[in-house]
């Protein structure tokens, strides 16, 4: 019996599940494979004793619509940067990466398959660099990945930030308020360039577009003098102002900590407020309700070939390699490729031009 091990690594993220549904089912098509997950990412291999649940038609049974991942994830630290309290009690990173081949050897994994975004493809690379036979299935609601056209979990963070401005913008009207709405997005823009669009928001703040105050008053001011008192801004978490520092570029660990503060839609009140912009305003920070609950069919779909993909590469001995999608084709793609460079929202694309086309300012 062969045996492979999947991890879920990072973030969850809509159609975790259905990948691993994909992966078993596929397997269970083959006499001599086995499926085992590890708890909580790599945790469950370094673990003592080790957790491992295996991974069978009925373990997976009707998984695909639902959001998580039933053998749980983290995103702290991994086997080279492990996070353990010295003697005086203080957090440090140790490599465990060789133990880890070992362990992996010792339970006679012959390959794995680790589900995540680009720090677990990073991972993955340095693991395969170490001699272990792994694929990686890309991951994230951000879409910031450039190898794949998309990643599973994007348009499902899509539909719930859509669904946000469609319910304040009734709100709005009502009161007459200018809503703003802060959406995910890590350093990219695009889960707010795709819900300001398909929820017709008026203004739409993105990291790759630094933005100028002044022109968001404008925008506002232009529909306030067409008689419309109200409006919404959909601001993504990694938006900045014009002469600003992109969190991206300032270090990841300061730049993923002042993600989590969800302060661009608080500060772009203040600061409407400080420059004497005088509509009624509030903000609110969607958060973590897009990366939970059931996944989008397109998710779903999108998530199901991943699985069967991966599996598939498995078979052929296609490691080092992650799965992408590449319009119409489920492909395969060096980690190298997958992890060269970020998948920002260039401003000068068609999207960004579809949303201006309809009114939609950046603020540029
Ligand atoms: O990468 C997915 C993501 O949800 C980002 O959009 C967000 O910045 C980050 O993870 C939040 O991380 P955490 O769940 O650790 O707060």
């Amino acid at each position: 019996m062969k045996r492979v091990l999947v991890a879920t690594g990072g973030g969850d993220c809509p159609g975790l599940n259905a990948v691993m549904r994909g992966i078993v089912k596929r397997a269970s098509q083959e006499k001599d494979w086995e499926v085992v997950g590890s708890i909580n990412a790599y945790d469950g291999v370094l673990k003592e004793p080790t957790e491992i649940m295996v991974l069978d038609d009925k373990t997976v049974a009707g998984i695909h619509k639902d959001g998580g991942t039933i053998i749980g994830t983290t995103n702290k630290g991994g086997p080279f940067a492990w996070p353990y309290k010295n003697k005086d009690g203080v957090w440090e990173a140790v490599d465990r990466s060789d133990e880890m081949v070992r362990k992996l050897q010792y339970l006679g994994v012959d390959a794995v398959i680790s589900i995540g975004g680009d720090g677990s493809q990073r991972i993955s690379q340095q693991l395969y660099e170490k001699g272990l036979n792994i694929i990686g299935v890309p991951k994230t609601i951000d879409n910031d990945l450039s190898a794949t056209d998309f990643t599973f979990g994007f348009q499902t963070a899509v539909q719930i930030a859509t669904e946000a401005v469609d319910r304040l913008v009734t709100t709005a009207a009502s009161h007459n308020r200018v809503l703003v709405l802060e959406v995910m997005g890590r350093y990219a823009g695009w889960i707010a360039l795709h819900a300001a669009i398909a929820g017709g928001a008026e203004v739409c703040l993105i990291p790759e577009i630094p933005y100028d105050i002044e022109k968001v008053v404008k925008r506002l001011n232009d529909r306030y003098n067409k008689g419309k008192g109200n409006a919404i801004v959909v601001i993504a978490e990694g938006a900045i102002p014009k002469g600003g520092s992109l969190l991206s570029e300032v270090s990841d660990e300061v730049g993923y900590e002042n993600l989590r503060l969800g302060g661009v839609a608080h500060k772009l009140v203040r600061d409407l407020k400080s420059i004497g912009f005088e509509a009624d305003m509030r903000e609110t920070v969607l958060g973590h309700l897009q990366r939970g609950g059931t996944p989008t069919a397109y998710d779903r779909i999108l998530a199901t070939q991943f699985g069967v993909k991966a599996f598939e590469m498995v078979l052929n001995e296609e490691y080092g390699q992650m799965v992408a999608y590449r319009h119409p084709n489920i492909i395969s793609v060096p980690f190298k490729e997958a992890i060269d460079r970020p998948n920002f929202v260039d401003p000068n694309c068609d999207m960004v031009k579809t949303a201006k086309g309809v009114g939609i300012s950046f603020g540029d």
